[in-house]
């Protein structure tokens, strides 16, 4: 376990935003800060496990406007391992049924005297609609296909962890990459570190314009694979899509579903992940999702500590 190298008392010079909507606005120096806290979170309370009281007093709500397992969860483990109390708030069962705006439902919340909202939403543009809107710390849990930065952070983060550095490296964002917004998270925060990024999927949803970004785009996994140092296999989002984009699942899983069989063609050291929630059988065979090359629960344990370090730098750039 590495030492930490902060008593957390002071915030980075490097840092001085107060929210987290993207990364593709953050510069690479930013993106290392945060990549940096987390490593000393972790080193601090034993892989997240402790508490470090350096948001004591302060209030985190978690405005969840679409479902999630890891990232809301993760969020509110962050805040109270930080000290902080947290208000959980769940578009069903509250008063937008009855009418009321997404900046109205924010502002009632804001008005309960909380320091930081995580907002989830399905249209792209919510999280900076907010930062408009509000006084508080606006972070980005996810909107729509748009963007997922914390998610895009932990990700970087596993893959730092392990190899040391992304410089150089050969990333494949498998899959749906058309509706998904950690592909777009991840392609900025990896260019940026120094990674090769190439996108892989069907064309329906595979764009050619990515190259545009210095991405290279395939259609063949099986003629990249020998080549990638890390898989990043994306969910196809069927409830992002109004038409199919391929003919049937069992026809995607044959072309670009990773398996025990292209595992072997695979590097031997390749990194397996995926940001979750897996479709065993669809971009993953159970095998590899759970063998030795699958890094997908520590991405988990990662998001925690990410979420810690933006918690910390957003809400202490805040205070000046
Ligand atoms: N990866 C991710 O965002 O998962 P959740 O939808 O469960 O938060």
């Amino acid at each position: 376990m590495s030492v930490a190298t902060t008593d957390f008392r002071e915030i980075p010079a490097v840092w001085t935003r107060r929210h987290l909507l993207d990364l593709e606005s953050l510069s690479a120096e930013e993106l290392t800060c945060i990549l940096d806290a987390a490593e000393d979170f972790r080193a601090a309370t034993d892989n997240c496990r402790h508490k470090i009281q350096v948001l004591t007093g302060r209030t985190v709500a978690n405005l969840f406007f679409e479902n999630s397992t890891r990232t809301r969860n993760s969020f509110s483990l962050a805040a109270r391992r930080l000290g902080a109390d947290t208000i959980e708030f769940s578009s069903s069962g509250s008063s937008v049924s009855k009418g009321e705006t997404v900046i109205d439902t924010a502002k009632t919340i804001e008005a309960m005297n909380i320091d930081a909202v995580v907002i989830r939403h399905r249209t792209p543009g919510t999280p900076l609609l907010l930062a408009k809107n509000l006084q508080c710390t606006v972070i980005s849990g996810g909107d729509g296909p748009h963007e997922h930065p914390t998610q895009g952070l932990l990700d970087i983060l596993t893959i730092r962890q392990r190899r040391g550095s992304l410089e150089g490296l050969t990333v494949a964002l498998v899959g749906d990459i058309a509706h998904s917004r950690t592909a777009r998270s991840n392609i900025w925060g990896l260019k940026k570190l120094g990674a090769h990024v190439i996108v892989c999927g069907p064309a329906t949803l595979v764009s050619r314009h990515w190259e545009e970004f210095g991405v290279e785009v395939a259609y063949n996994l099986d003629e990249i694979l020998p080549r990638c140092d890390v898989l990043n296999l994306l969910r196809i989002q069927f409830e992002r899509q109004h038409t199919r984009p391929f003919p049937s699942v069992r026809e995607y899983a044959l072309l670009y579903a990773m398996n025990r069989e292209r595992i072997e063609r695979a590097k031997d050291d390749i990194l397996i992940m995926a940001p979750g929630p897996i479709n065993r059988g669809v971009e993953i065979t159970p095998d590899v999702a759970d063998g030795p090359h699958s890094v997908i629960l520590e991405q988990v344990t990662n998001g925690l500590a990410i979420r810690m370090a933006v918690l910390w730098l957003t809400l202490g750039a805040g205070r000046s």
